[in-house]
């Protein structure tokens, strides 16, 4: 299958409840050549009401990170574990995310990124390690396969907790680095 064909699947699935209350599939955007991916929890608000991944108060401050280090937006693909917005911003169910998991594998298998980066510890868990602690071990790098991987913190989360946004800075500046060394 293609980006368009996932999406299409995507866009009209049926597997979790999700679908019930979704306005939009929140399915991706971006590069589908991209050497760096994004993948975040899941869509809030205004993610679910445009349809796109990081829009929102969040995505506004990834944006000023990817521009503070020299990364445009569009040079990289970001998606999230969930394509469909839980009802008041609650953490993804187990059964949710196992259901919205293959869309997510299909894009990282057409896209073939370099790097990944998981923004937040409900991506990290889910694609790094179940154990994953994102105050601990944010910015450190793994190699799995054909991709190297890390977890930064949730922009969210920076925005609850501003102590948080000089490490998220550091960890942005070897992204950019790593980035401009292939
Ligand atoms: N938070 C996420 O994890 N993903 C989005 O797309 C928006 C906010």
């Amino acid at each position: 299958m293609n980006m368009d064909e996932v999406r299409a699947k995507c866009e009209s699935c049926r597997k979790c409840a999700l679908c019930e209350t979704r306005h939009n599939c929140v399915f991706g955007t971006g590069c589908e050549s991209a050497k760096l991916m994004f993948v975040g929890e899941a869509p809030g608000e205004q993610e679910d009401l445009s349809g796109i991944p990081f829009v929102g108060r969040a995505g506004k401050l990834l944006d000023a990170y990817l521009t503070a280090v020299g990364i445009e937006r569009d040079e990289v693909y970001i998606a999230n574990i969930l394509k469909c917005r839980p009802p008041k911003n609650r953490d993804p169910l187990p059964e949710e995310q196992d259901a919205c998991m293959p869309y997510l594998r299909d894009q990282v298998r057409i896209i073939r990124p370099r790097f990944i980066v998981c923004l937040g510890r409900i991506a990290a868990m889910r694609l790094i390690k179940p154990d994953y602690k994102i105050s601990q071990e944010h910015g450190v790098w793994v190699k799995r396969g054909e991709f190297e991987m890390t977890a930064f913190f949730h922009p969210s989360a920076l925005l609850r907790d501003p102590c948080k946004k000089g490490d998220m800075l550091t960890d942005m500046k070897t992204l950019a680095a790593k980035l401009n060394e292939i």
